[in-house]
This record gives structure tokens, sequence and C-alpha cells, in this order.
């Protein structure tokens, strides 16, 4: 048995849906819980929603953004992208946003404060609206990692002036984000185009994959195939030394012509409205609580988020070791997508050498899947991948 790529949350849409729906009826995106009561504004991802927020809600040209330190990059050159200049404050090893640094970091240029929810972890919402709105500042929340997440205080996606979502990394489309506003934000018409029928295209052939992994599969040649790339990555890895600050892949950057100003594709909507949030969070929790006992007692490996507080959505099952990219390798030999999580770094904006915690996280994460694709069976195979590569690693 081998596990295919739906795991780490890849494409998972199946042909049948192209060839006439697959019989679940679509529910309208504004009836999920995280979007109530607000404006929501579909996006062709999420990096355009997280430029659209700027542009609607005025910030731009001469003003700043508090960034949090911890970042993919992508969102980072979105918000660039506006013309606002960004200030990174300070996320601990176990990326909680520290609001002292963040306050300290104020001018009298401070426009917004821009809040990440790593993985689908609730940040401290509550005293960030408080302290914004004492001082007159807009909130944008990036609920990226964070789809059906709600959290201990059900704050996620609710307490930002603007909050981002990224449909393809829950729901495996290819594209799709969400912009949802607060009733009080200030909306202007966001005019924005179609994106037309080369994202129809891209859709279709990547929803041709799990067709072709699951007949590779049945050939039995899947797996081999997925441990001879790891090998010979391996064989690649040996004796390269990466750069102290690995630039991020090129694809990353905010692209205006593809990704500014273009709505969501009515195909990735419906796609979206078959999703239900509860069997999603409730699959994604599940096989999350497998993983975690999976590498109780382990030395030298450490799961960046021991607990599962109610309400989570967790993304993946983020964990912490120190010979990170090897043990990416061995994951793969055995079948399995891990993930080097955000190993490269966004060059210009930050300067990185003042963010060791956020370097760190950048060099230690490696992410398993904890898809809501996954069968009992496939969550079996990664967890005996887990034990074995953990014996026979030195984490
Ligand atoms: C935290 C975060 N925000 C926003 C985005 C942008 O999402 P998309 O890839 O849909 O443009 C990403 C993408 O990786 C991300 O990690």
């Amino acid at each position: 048995m081998v596990t295919r790529p739906r795991y780490c949350g890849g494409p998972s849409v199946e042909l049948g849906y192209w060839l006439g729906g697959q019989g679940t009826p679509f529910q309208p995106l504004e009836t999920w819980p995280q979007l109530q009561g607000r404006r929501v504004i579909g996006t062709y991802r999420g990096r355009s929603a997280a430029a659209l927020a700027c542009r609607l809600l005025g910030v731009g040209e001469g003003q700043e953004v508090l960034f949090p330190s911890y970042n993919c990059g992508t969102e980072l050159d979105a918000v660039l992208h506006s013309g606002a200049r960004v200030v990174a404050y300070r996320v601990s090893r176990r990326c909680e946003i520290d609001l002292e640094d963040l306050m300290a970091r104020k001018s009298s240029r401070t426009r917004a404060v821009y809040v990440i929810h790593y993985f689908g972890w609730e940040q401290p919402m509550a005293e960030l609206r408080r302290w914004c709105d004492d001082s007159g500042l807009l909130l944008l929340e990036d609920c990226a990692l964070a789809l059906f997440s709600s959290g201990p205080s059900n704050s996620v996606g609710r307490a930002g002036d603007a909050s981002i979502f990224s449909l393809s990394k829950t729901l495996g489309s290819w594209h799709g984000g969400l912009l949802s506003m607060s009733g009080s934000s200030v909306v202007r018409e966001p005019n924005l185009v179609s994106p037309g029928i080369q994202t129809l295209w891209t859709e279709f052939r990547t929803s041709l994959r799990p067709l072709v992994y699951t007949g590779l599969e049945r050939l039995r040649i899947y797996g081999p195939l997925i441990s001879v790339r790891g090998r010979l990555r391996k064989c690649r890895d040996i004796g390269a030394q990466d750069a102290e600050f690995p630039p991020m892949p090129k694809s990353y950057y905010f692209n205006p012509d593809a990704d500014a100003d273009r709505s969501l594709h009515t195909r990735i909507r419906a796609l979206a409205g078959a999703a239900s949030p509860d069997a999603v969070l409730n699959r994604r929790r599940a096989n999350y609580a497998r993983l975690a006992k999976t590498i109780e007692g382990h030395p030298g490996v450490e799961a960046l988020y021991p607990e599962l507080p109610r309400g989570v959505c967790p993304l993946h099952f983020p964990i912490r070791v120190s010979n990170r990219d090897a043990l990416v390798r061995e994951f793969e030999i055995r079948g399995v997508p891990a993930i080097a999580w955000w190993k490269g770094f966004h060059l210009g904006a930050i300067d990185w050498a003042n963010f060791a915690e956020a370097c760190q996280l950048k060099r230690d994460i490696l992410c398993l899947p904890v898809h809501q694709g996954l069968d009992g069976e496939h969550v079996e195979h990664i967890c005996s991948a887990i034990s074995d590569v953990l014996k026979t690693a030195t984490c």
C-alpha cells in the first residue's frame, strides 16, 4: 500500500466532478460558519484576496503594515504590491505572535496589522482587535491555513476588517481564494475580471492527476516511482549546502497580470460549495490525533502543537525536527509526501537576521498530511512510515 499525493491537501478533485457533478448539493459559501454575517468576495487565489483587501481598505503608498516575521512570502508580496512598506514583528518558536513586540513597532505611518493563523490555530484576536480599535488601525486576518477553523474563542476569520482565505490548501483545487469583510469596513465595488478559460484548463488537468495516480497505484508502480524520486533527490542533496536564507520559489511572488483583480471562477465556487465544513473538520482532527499519538515517546521530534484545541481545523501535522530536509526525503522514499514547510525566504522586505525564531521555524518544521481524503488504511501507512523514519533517523 502506498500513499497518494492527495494526502498533502493537493489535488483531490475527481474527474467525475467535471463530467456532471458529484451528486453533492452545492451550498452558497456564505453559509459557512466562518463567513456568516460578512461580505464575501470570491477571488482568483488567496494572494489576490490579500492584495484586494489592501486596495479596498486604502492601504498603500506612504503607509506601513505590521507583518509577522514567520510567513510564506506569497502573502507578504501581495501586500507589498499595494505600495505599503512592511514592518516585521516577532513570532515565537511556538508560532505565537509577540504582542508586545508588535505594539512597540507601531509608528505614525502604521495603517494596518497583518496576522496569520498558522496551520489553523487561533491567534489572540480579542487583544489585537481591542488594540487596533484603540490605535485606529485596520486588522487584516490571514486564514489561508485556517479554512473551517474557529478556535476556542470562535474568532478565526471573524475579527478582522478583512479576512483572507485560500481554498486550494484545504479543498485541493488549483485556484481559489476568498476575501471576507466585516460589516463596518468601507467596501468599494471590487470590479474584478473573470479568470477565463486558462484557469478552467489548469483545473481540469489537475483533476486528472488522482486518476493517473490511482492507475499507477493499481499497477503497483506508484510506490516505487515515488520512492525512486525520493532516492534521486536524496543523492542530489548529499553535499549540497543550502544558502543561509534560500529564496522562495519564483511562483510564490505576486504576479499582477495573473493574480490582481481577478474573481473566483464559478466552477471552483461550485466545487467549494460541495464541501462540508463539519466533515472536513472532524476528519482532519481525527487524523491529527492519530499522528500525534504516533510520535509520542520518540526522542528528538516534537509536535509544534501538542494540543488540538476545540474548533481548530488542522491544515497539516507540523513537527519540529533538526535534520528536516533529510527526513523529508526519508518520508518520500516511503511514499509519504512530507513538506519542508516555508523553507524559502522572501528576499528584500525583511531583515531576516533580526528574526532568529522565524528563521529557525523555516529550517525545522516538517509537515505531514492530515487531509480529509485519507482513509484509515492511508493514515496507518503514514503512522508506520513515521515510526520507521523516526526509529532509523537521528532527529
Ligand atoms: C499564509 C498564506 N497566506 C496567503 C497565501 C496565498 O494563497 P494562494 O496560494 O491561494 O494565493 C499563502 C500561500 O501559500 C499562505 O501560505
